[in-house]
């Protein structure tokens, strides 16, 4: 189990209580002696001393440094951290909140306190949700798998008070719970986490937020004409689920907004098989379904009044002697015939016919988020997603929520010319170009035309989150590993289109 958070707010000030630690933010280039002064003070002038002498205290992005009080002050330590220039910005003081949690943290130190959310210019509803957000994402540790493993503490942030800040608290608390989920489900290993027990966790999380549930078996998606999951589904020992959650919260309105999400549990590759280095992080490659399961959570929680839709194909990518081919012609529920160029391009198969369901459905707009490419991590590397749409509108929605989510997205173009890349001589489309076609040509955007075929004129947009799912060396305030991208962007998404009501 990884850490649990409480929050709370404080009735007395923050330098009266008595703590583990307090957290404090300093912006770049203003003095300690003037910002801190109380605690300077205190402090007998040592927080500016060390100021001026060395740069363990200083207002840059995201250094934390602790401070022990020796009896001085009530709060046992204080944490000052880097919020870097003004003017603040919700991503500052999210990042800000989730280094100092991570050293204090990795302390083991449990009852903090903070003023963070001071100071900051934002209204103190977006200043506290954020510092809410940041604490609990900053304090995520993934589970390691031991014989013993000693469960960690719960964690009490206690917030300096601030006039009805509660509800913005534990709107953070909300928002980071489901991002946390999609970490520990992309943490996951393969043998643990397989397409069933992905469709089980996703039962246990609607049961306990109130989400309407449906799993697909593949008899289900037999009758539906499902051929493209299926398909590559065939080659594994583990059945494919068609996995489907509603949050339903206005009704006689239509389903606003599908999210669908890649749920690959492995993938080899199939027969086109995967080099054997690094294969090993393909466990995540269910990271777009992590991110959806995480993000109906929050919505859920809450209670955006939206109606939201989650689609989640999860399916096992095998080979072995009931697997599919190169070469093979396989057909998805709408009909769109597919010739197979290789088995490793999988998941756009089984996001194609989760995306003719959601069409199917009657959704309004669709947004997805999958492991797509390698492609889309040259192109921009882990600091944003890929994304391509048919509606530049929806496009402006979602990379607005993402900006605000600290979630970069980067749009990639639609030409019609790139529609040769996919172009087949005997099936409608292929699944990849061929190497004679342009294999190493815009494969980002050959991914992302093959899905545009699948949604008509409804509004979309695809999220390509290769590079942005799991990070290689942590991100200051974040532990290596999986980030719960693009989670804060489909909740702050879903809460956006809620406030611009029906249209
Ligand atoms: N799951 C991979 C993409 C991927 C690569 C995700 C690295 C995360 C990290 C996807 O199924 C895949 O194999 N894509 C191929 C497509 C190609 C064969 C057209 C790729 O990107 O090489
Ligand atoms: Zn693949
Ligand atoms: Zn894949």
């Amino acid at each position: 189990m990884d850490a649990a958070f409480a929050f709370d707010v404080l009735t007395t000030a923050a330098l009266d209580e008595p703590c583990d630690a307090c957290v404090v933010g300093l912006y770049d280039g203003e003095p300690v002696a003037a910002v801190l002064e109380v605690w300077d003070h205190a402090l007998e002038q040592s927080l500016s001393k060390i100021a001026s002498s060395s740069k363990e205290i200083s207002g840059e992005s995201g250094r934390a440094t602790i401070v022990h009080t020796l009896g001085k002050l009530a709060p046992r330590r204080i944490c000052i951290v880097g919020l870097g220039k003004r003017p603040a910005s919700p991503h500052s003081l999210r990042k800000a909140a989730g280094s100092s949690m991570r050293r204090l943290g990795e302390l083991g130190l449990s009852d903090i306190c903070t003023t963070l959310h001071l100071d900051s210019g934002l209204q103190p509803a977006v200043a506290a949700r954020t510092v809410a957000e940041g604490f609990a994402i900053g304090g995520y540790r993934a589970a390691p798998k031991r014989k013993e493993e000693r469960p960690r503490d719960l964690i009490r942030v206690r917030f300096a008070n601030e006039v009805h800040v509660e509800e913005a608290i534990r709107a953070g608390y909300c928002v980071s719970d489901g991002v946390n989920l999609a970490r520990r489900l992309v943490f996951e290993p393969a043998n643990l986490l397989t397409p069933t027990g992905m469709a089980n966790i996703a039962q246990s999380v609607a049961a306990s937020s109130g989400l309407e549930v449906a799993v697909l078996d593949e008899t289900d998606m037999e009758s539906l004409g499902m051929g493209l999951i299926l398909a590559v589904s065939r080659g594994s020992d583990q059945p494919a689920r068609l996995i489907i959650l509603n949050h339903r919260a206005v009704t006689g309105s239509p389903i606003e907004l599908a999210l669908i999400g890649k749920g690959i549990t492995f993938d080899t590759g199939g027969i086109s098989l995967k080099k054997a280095d690094g294969m090993g992080a393909m466990k995540g490659d269910m990271g777009g379904a992590a991110a959806v399961i995480g993000a109906m959570k929050a919505i859920a929680d809450l209670k955006i009044p939206l109606n939201v839709m989650g689609v989640i194909p999860a399916a096992e990518n095998m080979p072995d002697g009931g697997a599919y081919r190169p070469g093979d012609v396989i057909m998805g529920m709408d009909g769109t015939t597919v010739e197979i160029i290789t088995t490793d391009a999988e998941g756009r198969l089984v996001l194609g016919d989760a995306l003719a369901y959601a069409r199917k459905l009657g959704a309004r707009r669709i947004v997805d988020a999958a492991t797509l490419t390698g492609a889309v991590s040259v192109a921009l590397g882990p600091q944003a997603s890929g994304a391509m749409t048919n509606s530049p509108e929806l496009l402006d929605l979602v990379r607005t929520a993402g900006d605000e989510s600290g979630e970069r997205i980067w749009e990639l173009p639609m030409w019609d010319e790139y529609d040769a890349l996919i172009k087949s001589d005997i099936a409608d489309m292929t699944n990849a170009a061929p190497p004679s076609g342009g294999s190493r040509s815009a494969g980002a955007i050959a991914g992302a035309k093959f899905l545009e075929r699948f949604v008509g004129d409804i509004p979309w947009v695809h999220v390509d989150i290769a590079a942005t799912s799991s990070s290689q060396d942590g991100q200051g305030w974040m532990q290596k590993g999986a980030t719960g991208n693009p989670v804060r962007t489909f909740v702050r998404l879903a809460e956006m289109l809620a406030a611009k009501g029906p249209g």
